[in-house]
């Protein structure tokens, strides 16, 4: 067991979480790599580009496939935004709530994504998409594989502000154990290799109240969907 310097928290060194700075992390284990605090430095940076990019593609809750409508509330920014409908999930280069493009990606969230993949083995990443969530309390993200990208060698790049989530993550197929791992404001998590394709997920959020973001946690994720 390690204590979290910020929260104060015990959490589990699970089996196969590379935290970085204690191991190497290596491209082959199918696990993902947890860079605490990573984000720290630059919060400030982060939370001053969201505001003008939700100004221009607001939040909203998107329905699955299946009809239902998803508790996380989601937007995008870069080249394209993934968009889940009626008919399916998708990249688009259109953001379908205002019929304009998404607005770009901040140079901060692109050079954090970058530095992080970097720090976790896989140099040159250079994502085209970002995913924003904001999870309220109740909020959760079923256990699902991120794979409605093109490009599988490039890694996701995971960045959680706000308040803390338990974010489980699992093997390749959707019954193998799940690892729990307590994300707080400004961990970054990284996953690509074998564990590119792992089932992840979020647990319903807690209600709390966080310094910068209040009573929610926000989560970008980065991804080469091209
Ligand atoms: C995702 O899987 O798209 C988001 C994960 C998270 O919110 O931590
Ligand atoms: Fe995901």
């Amino acid at each position: 067991m390690t204590r979290d310097r910020r929260t104060g928290e015990e959490s589990p060194t699970a089996f196969g979480v590379e935290e970085a700075g204690r191991r190497r992390p290596s491209r082959s284990a199918r696990a993902p790599t947890v860079l605490r605090a990573f984000a720290l430095d630059v919060e400030d940076d982060l939370l001053a580009a969201l505001e003008p990019v939700l100004a221009q593609s607001p939040l909203r809750h998107m329905v699955t496939p299946g009809g239902f409508r998803m508790s996380v509330a989601m937007t995008n920014c870069g080249a394209v935004g993934w968009v889940a409908n009626r008919s399916g999930y998708s990249y688009s280069p259109i953001d379908p709530t205002c019929g304009r493009a998404w607005p770009a990606m901040p140079v901060a969230f692109a050079g954090l994504a970058t530095r992080a993949a970097a720090r976790a083995g896989y140099r040159g990443f250079a994502p085209d998409a970002c995913l924003i969530n904001r999870y309220d309390p109740g909020s959760k993200l079923s256990l699902h594989q991120d794979k409605d990208e093109r490009d599988l060698a490039a890694p996701i790049v995971s960045v959680s502000l706000g308040l803390p989530a338990i974010f489980l993550f699992g093997g390749l197929t959707r019954r193998d154990p799940q690892q729990r791992l307590c994300l707080v404001h400004g961990d970054v998590v990284v996953w690509g290799g074998l564990a590119r394709l792992a089932y992840h997920g979020v647990a319903p959020l807690k209600i709390g109240h966080h310094p910068r973001l209040g009573g929610h946690r926000v989560n970008l994720t980065f991804r080469k969907a091209l």
